[in-house]
């Protein structure tokens, strides 16, 4: 059975935007579809020359479980997933089921910024589309570096002046909507810096449109504070 998220509590703006309705859709989607490009190369990435026979993951924002579920199909053994929407844990924990993985996977509901010392390291670190959810980027990369042994593989909005605008343009309508709920495109340097202050370096990135897929392999302990 999997494990569940006890007392956990979600973040408000989440809970608002990520709810029933957009993770039943989410979830239509990736069963239908499968994990959109940028997913699909987070994974690829993360599991680059890795045996992952003994690995364990922690996916923040894992959504409705694509970058997990597929990681413990290549093989790994464990996976945390870490959400501020009930909603989507629960679609996660469903799709678990549903492939008989559940008894791998332990949902978790909390802000990963704040649960970070009540969650176990895992070798390989997932932050899928995570990164513009969020205004504290320094704090979310701060904690996803302390989670992560081996790697750390995100996807998060290209710093581009047309992404900025669009967001610009979006986020009143958003927030107004979601009573709080802004997307983010954060500066590249301010998403990178914690995770090399942590003693990480890159080891690959690729750009599509819209979405930068970055890994980091941890090669030292952290060096400074970011
Ligand atoms: C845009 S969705 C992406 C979901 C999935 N990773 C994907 O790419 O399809 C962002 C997810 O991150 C979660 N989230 C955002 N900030 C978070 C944080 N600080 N801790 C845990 N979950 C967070 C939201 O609840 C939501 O499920």
């Amino acid at each position: 059975m999997s494990g569940c998220c006890g007392g956990g509590t979600g973040i408000p703006s989440c809970e608002r935007v990520f709810d029933d309705r957009t993770a039943t859709a989410d979830l239509r989607r990736l069963r239908r579809n499968g994990p959109p490009w940028a997913t699909r190369a987070l994974i690829d990435d993360l599991a680059d020359g890795l045996e992952l026979d003994d690995a364990t993951v922690v996916d923040i924002g894992a959504g409705v479980g694509a970058v997990h579920l597929a990681l413990l199909e290549r093989g790994a053994r464990a996976a945390v997933d870490v959400d501020g929407s009930t909603a989507y844990l629960a679609a996660a924990r469903s799709e678990a089921e549903r492939r008989g993985l559940a008894g791998r996977v332990t949902h978790v509901l909390a802000d990963a910024t704040a649960a970070g010392g009540g969650l176990e390291p895992g070798d390989l670190v997932a932050l899928d589309r995570v990164v513009c959810c969020y205004g504290d980027v320094a704090g979310l990369m701060r904690a996803a570096a302390a989670l992560a042994t081996h790697r750390v593989g995100l996807v998060y909005p290209r710093d581009t002046w047309w992404l900025r605008t669009a967001a610009a343009i979006a986020n009143p309508v958003m927030f107004r909507r979601s009573s709080g709920y802004r997307m983010h495109i954060h500066r590249e340097a301010d998403v990178t810096a914690p995770l090399r202050a942590a003693g990480f370096r890159r080891r690959s990135a690729r750009d599509g449109f819209v979405w930068r897929v970055e890994t980091w392999e941890r090669i030292g302990e952290a060096t400074a504070t970011a």
